[in-house]
């Protein structure tokens, strides 16, 4: 089944053509990581697909539903489709419980009652269960994505996009948040990450996608991208 599909989708800022003519779509229940040169344009076809931008031409489905038509229902498809920013996105005046509830609460219009339960249930999932009074200015880099991913999981998505999820985590955070991302994959999830982790990639990718220049450049599976694929700028990126 697919989840998300995007039609010859482009994307400019003023005379910049930042996405040209991208055609995917994604199937339920896998993992597909995008890979690519910084200014390739990674982060705009994620927020893209999360309505953070409004596409130049082109469609967008999540579903049957257009995603380009402006009427659709932004905050509902945001649930939907959940967002894992490079710089955690947390808001710093509230504790890593409210953290996780207030989209569930606002959004979901659920009760305090069962926002707090769903939320401490993925605390638990990704170790931040003693954190859930502290204020998140207090964590660590690796600790807030941590609570990011938690907050997304309690909106239960059925989409999930990463961008660069551990870009600014001091080294020794990363694989402690790439094992947190590893854990909750599952069949009731479309994964579309954005990473420079390429063994993290080749790890746990069903599909990768080559991005440079805001062209798709190969789409294949793990294996043909990082070991068979001839393609030169490919291996130019990869160094291989
Ligand atoms: N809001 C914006 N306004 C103008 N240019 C932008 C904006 N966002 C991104 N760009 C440009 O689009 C290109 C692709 O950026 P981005 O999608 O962030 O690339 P990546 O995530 O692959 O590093 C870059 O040249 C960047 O400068
Ligand atoms: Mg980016």
């Amino acid at each position: 089944m697919e989840v998300v599909k995007i039609e010859n989708l482009n994307k400019d800022f003023g005379n910049n053509k930042i996405l040209k003519n991208i055609s995917l779509s994604f199937t339920k229940g896998t993992v597909t990581t995008i890979i690519g040169p910084s200014g390739s344009g990674k982060s705009t076809l994620l927020r893209c697909i999360n309505q953070l931008e409004f596409v130049t031409s082109g469609h967008m489905y999540f579903h049957d539903e257009d995603l380009t038509i402006q009427t659709t229902n932004v905050n509902a498809i945001r649930s939907k489709i959940g967002m894992v920013f490079q710089s955690f996105n947390l808001f710093n005046n509230l504790s890593v419980l409210e953290n996780c509830t207030i989209g569930q609460i606002k959004v979901m219009k659920l009760s305090k009652e069962e926002a707090t339960k769903t939320a401490l249930i993925y605390l638990e999932k990704v170790g931040m269960t003693e954190f859930a009074d502290r204020n998140v200015t207090t964590l660590s880099g690796g600790q807030k994505q941590r609570v990011a991913i938690a907050r997304t999981l309690a909106m239960h998505p059925e989409v999930i996009l990463f961008d660069e999820p551990t870009s600014s985590l001091d080294p020794e955070m990363v694989s402690g948040v790439l094992e947190v991302i590893k854990s909750i994959v599952s069949k009731e999830i479309t994964f579309i990450v954005v990473t420079h982790e390429m063994s993290f990639a080749r790890e746990v990718s069903d599909r990768v996608i080559f991005i440079d220049e805001g062209v798709i450049i190969e789409d294949n599976t793990s294996d043909y991208i990082f070991n068979n694929s001839p393609n030169t700028r490919l291996r130019k990126f990869l160094k291989t």
